[in-house]
C-alpha cells in the first residue's frame, strides 16, 4: 500500500511516500530554518504562507522521487495535529483536496505518533509494545505504545519542552537557531559538572520540568556578563545537556521498571543529541533494556515519519473526511 504523507506542523514543509508502513520511496523535506534565523525563532505567519508556496511541488517531487504515478497513491496521510495551528492548516486542506481529486482515503496522523513511527523505518524487527521517549522542540514525553495505535502518556513536561530548553539558551549565548545542535557541537569537551543547574522534583515523579532550567541558565549568562566575567561556554552548554538528560533519563528508567517494558526507543529532534544518546545507552545497558535510537536523519520532523504510522491508523480503521480539522493540541 502506497502511501503520500504530507506534514506542515512547524517550520519544515514535507512530503514522502512509504510502503506499508515500513518502506521510504521518497522523503523530501522543505526547511525554512533560514526565514526564522533573522528573527530566533519560528515565526507562526512566516511559516504558513512558506508551506504554502512549498507544498504542491514537493508533493510532485515526492511521487517523481518514488517512481509512482497520482494513480498508484492508495491514501493520503497528513499531521492534524499538535503544532501550530496556521502552519497544520496547510497540510490539511492540500492532503483533503489531494484525497478527493484522488479517490483515495484520507488518514489524520497524531505529530507525535508520528515521530514515534520513525523508528518503524530504521528497525523493522520493531513491534509494540515499548516505550518511546519523544523529545522534540514542541514535546517531551514518556509514552507507553502498548500497540501500534494505543499509546499512554506516562509523564510530560509541565512545561517548557528539552528542545525550547537548548533553543531559547542558545540564543542567549548567540547561537544560531535552532541551537539543539550548535548547543551539542559546543558541549563536546566541556565539563558538564563545572555549572551546578537545578533538576526538578515534581509530585507526579514521572513529569518533567524544564523552564527553571532555562532561567537558571540565562540568569547565570547575564550575570557574568553584567560583571565582565568570562563563561566557559563548552562547560556551560555540558551542564545544561547534564541537566536535560538528567530530566529525561531516570524517569524513562523508572517508567520501564513501572510498566514491566523492556524495549526503549528514542523519537523528535532532541533524540539527535550526542550525550543524550550516550546516556541512554549506558542507562539502558545497565537496565538491561534494548534500545533502538532512530538515526539522525529521522530524528527531526519529516513525512516518511508520518507515513509509517498512516498505514497503522489505517489497519485500524481510522479515516477522515472533508470536515477534517487541524488542532494545536491534542491528546496522544
Ligand atoms: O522533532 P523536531 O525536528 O521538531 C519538532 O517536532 O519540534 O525537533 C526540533 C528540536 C529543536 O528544538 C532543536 O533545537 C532540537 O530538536 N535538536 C537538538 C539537536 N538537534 C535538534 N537538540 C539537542 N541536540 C541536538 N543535536
Amino acid at each position: 500500500m502506497n502511501i503520500l504523507a504530507i506534514e506542515s506542523s512547524c517550520d519544515d514543509t514535507a512530503a514522502a511516500v512509504v510502503r506499508d508502513g515500513r518502506t521510504v520511496l521518497s522523503s523530501c523535506v522543505s526547511s525554512q530554518i533560514e526565514m526564522h534565523t533573522v528573527y530566533g525563532g519560528v515565526v507562526p505567519e512566516i511559516a504558513s504562507r512558506k508551506h504554502v508556496e512549498a507544498i504542491a511541488a514537493l508533493a510532485d517531487r515526492a511521487l517523481a522521487e518514488a517512481g509512482i504515478t497520482r494513480r498508484e497513491v492508495d491514501a493520503v496521510a497528513v499531521t492534524y495535529g499538535p503544532g501550530l495551528i496556521g502552519a497544520l492548516l496547510v497540510a490539511v486542506n492540500f492532503a483533503k483536496s489531494a484525497a478527493l481529486a484522488l479517490g483515495k482515503p484520507l488518514i489524520p496522523v497524531h505529530h507525535l505518533r508520528g515521530h514515534i513511527a520513525a523508528n518503524y523505518l530504521a528497525f523493522p524487527q520493531l513491534e509494540p509494545p515499548f516505550l518511546s521517549l519523544c523529545i522534540s522542540g514542541g514535546n517531551s514525553m514518556i509514552v507507553d505504545v502498548a500497540g501500534y495505535t494505543d499509546m499512554t502518556i506516562l509523564g510530560a513536561t509541565r512545561d517548557d519542552a528539552a528542545g525550547e530548553c537548548f533553543d531559547k539558551i542558545a540564543r542567549v549565548l548567540g547561537l544560531p537557531y535552532p541551537g539543539g545542535k550548535p548547543m551539542d557541537d559546543l558541549s563536546q569537551g566541556g565539563d558538564p559538572t563545572k555549572y551546578p543547574l537545578p533538576r526538578a522534583k515534581l509530585e507526579h515523579d514521572l513529569d518533567m520540568s524544564f523552564s527553571g532550567l532555562k532561567t537558571a541558565a540565562v540568569n547565570l549568562i547575564h550575570n557574568a556578563a553584567q560583571k565582565g566575567e568570562a563563561l566557559d561556554l563548552p562547560s556551560l552548554a555540558a551542564s545544561v545537556t547534564a541537566a536535560v538528560s538528567d530530566e529525561l533519563i531516570p524517569r524513562t528508567m523508572e517508567a520501564a521498571r513501572r510498566t514491566g517494558r523492556t524495549v526503549l526507543t528514542a523519537a523528535g529532534g532532541v533524540a539527535a543529541n550526542r550525550t543524550i544518546r550516550a546516556n541512554l545507552e549506558a542507562a539502558c545497558r545497565e537496565n538491561d533494556l534494548t534500545l533502538y535510537l532512530p538515526p539522525l536523519s529521522l530524528c527531526g520532523d519529516n513525512g516518511a515519519m508520518i507515513g509509517s504510522q498512516a498505514y497503522y491508523e489505517y489497519l485500524a480503521g481510522t479515516r477522515a473526511d472533508s470536515s477534517l480539522n487541524a488542532y494545536a493540541n491534542m491528546a496522544i
